[in-house]
């Protein structure tokens, strides 16, 4: 090779390289899961969760405590549901190159007719405001993973919302435990009693997996 020629050979190799580590730089940058408002989502949901969870343990007490012994079996049931959905949450978040964040701040108990109305509150929010919003933009950034774990809570809650409201209207039969509550183990979907399907009808576990809460 002539001397001009290697210089030549030289200067597109630098110019070859600088334009590739450019493009590599920018693709990292555009695919860096920080910068994706489904993450966000899914630790403000992952928060949400690991809250819910501990709130409806504190309420299952109350409930014990003022004898409604199958409305503290109902808040037992859904913290068991709410915490299938913190972990599959947090499954998420780590396959995301994040770390999954909550800071549980536990709200006052009141009585269990109060605590009710408020987990119903909850429950509607998430079920009719939050996944919905968080599905719809999981979907914008394609992220499947995110949009089963968002679909899986947004059902589940609007179970609890349905049998807290249940519950709310019949309060003084629920003094009495019966069979107690069924949870999908990987979705939380939660059944009073026994279930009368043979698969769980968002995620499709055989319902002997169920968790019985009693
Ligand atoms: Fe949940
Ligand atoms: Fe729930
Ligand atoms: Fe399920």
């Amino acid at each position: 090779m002539k001397k001009g020629n290697r210089w030549l050979h030289f200067a597109l190799i630098v110019a070859i390289s600088f334009a590739m580590t450019m493009t590599v730089s920018a693709m990292s940058q555009a695919g860096d899961a920080n910068d994706s408002k489904t993450l966000e989502n899914l630790q403000a949901a992952f928060n949400g969760e690991s809250n819910a969870h501990a709130k409806y343990l504190a309420y299952a007490n109350k409930a014990g405590e003022e004898g409604y012994l199958k409305v503290a079996a109902l808040f037992r049931a859904a913290a068991y549901a709410e915490e299938v959905h913190l972990n599959n949450h947090a499954k998420v978040i780590k396959g995301m190159g994040a770390r999954p964040k909550a800071e549980i701040k536990l709200p006052e108990i009141h009585s269990t007719e109060q605590n009710l109305a408020d987990a119903i509150k909850g429950e509607t929010y998430e079920q009719t405001v939050m996944y919905p919003d968080f599905i719809a933009q999981a979907e914008k950034e394609q992220n499947d993973a995110a949009i089963e774990t968002f679909s899986y809570a947004e059902a589940a809650e609007a179970e609890h919302a349905k049998l807290y409201a249940k519950a709310l209207s019949n309060l003084n039969e629920w003094k009495v435990a019966d069979a107690g509550f069924g949870v999908c183990p990987l979705c939380g979907y939660t059944v009073e009693g026994k279930a009368t399907f043979t698969k769980c009808p968002v995620c499709g576990t055989p319902v002997d997996d169920y968790k019985l809460v009693i």
